[in-house]
């Protein structure tokens, strides 16, 4: 079995990594090869929690669930919104880096949040089953979008996001 938790944390620690590899990237193409991917994996990565983690916390979580969810939806609008702007600059010029920067600002501060918040609330209020159940839509959802294929990486309003999903 798969704790979606668990696969959730993976990806976590692969950001982590992934940004410090940037460190040692030297040249255009090494920080392309680098950044792109690991861009395209968090973009993917909040889009999965989107249509699999937060509609369940929303519903089910601590009475605070709904802010949780309403802060890492803005959180991920901050991300996706950096890495779009990321893509208007060359690797490697001071427009990239801040970008990318943003970009990892955002997320270190969103992991630490959402590591603290949303997943120890979903763990209190969710049985190993479930957490089962969603790990298998998790890795389902990474096989139907290989390389991002059919997902948008839109902003989405956080209130009616929340609202949508109670
Ligand atoms: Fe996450
Ligand atoms: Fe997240």
């Amino acid at each position: 079995m798969e704790d979606i938790t668990a696969l959730i944390l993976d990806d976590h620690a692969a950001f982590r990594r992934g940004f410090a590899r940037l460190d040692d990237a030297r040249g255009e193409a090494a920080l392309r090869a680098v950044w792109e991917p690991l861009a395209l994996h968090l973009d993917i990565h909040a889009e999965a929690e989107e249509a699999i983690l937060y509609p369940y916390l929303v519903r089910h979580g601590d009475p605070g669930a709904g802010e949780e969810t309403d802060d890492a939806i803005g959180d991920h609008n901050k991300i996706r919104d950096a890495i779009a702007e990321s893509k208007r600059h060359v690797p490697g010029t001071d427009g990239w880096w801040a970008a990318v920067w943003q970009a990892r600002r955002e997320n270190s501060e969103h992991l630490a949040e959402e590591e603290d918040g949303a997943l120890a609330d979903f763990r209190r209020n969710s049985s190993l089953e479930l957490r089962a159940e969603l790990g298998a839509r998790w890795l389902t959802f990474y096989g139907e979008h290989p390389g991002g294929r059919d997902l948008t990486f839109q902003d989405k309003d956080p209130k009616a996001y929340v609202q949508e999903h109670r």
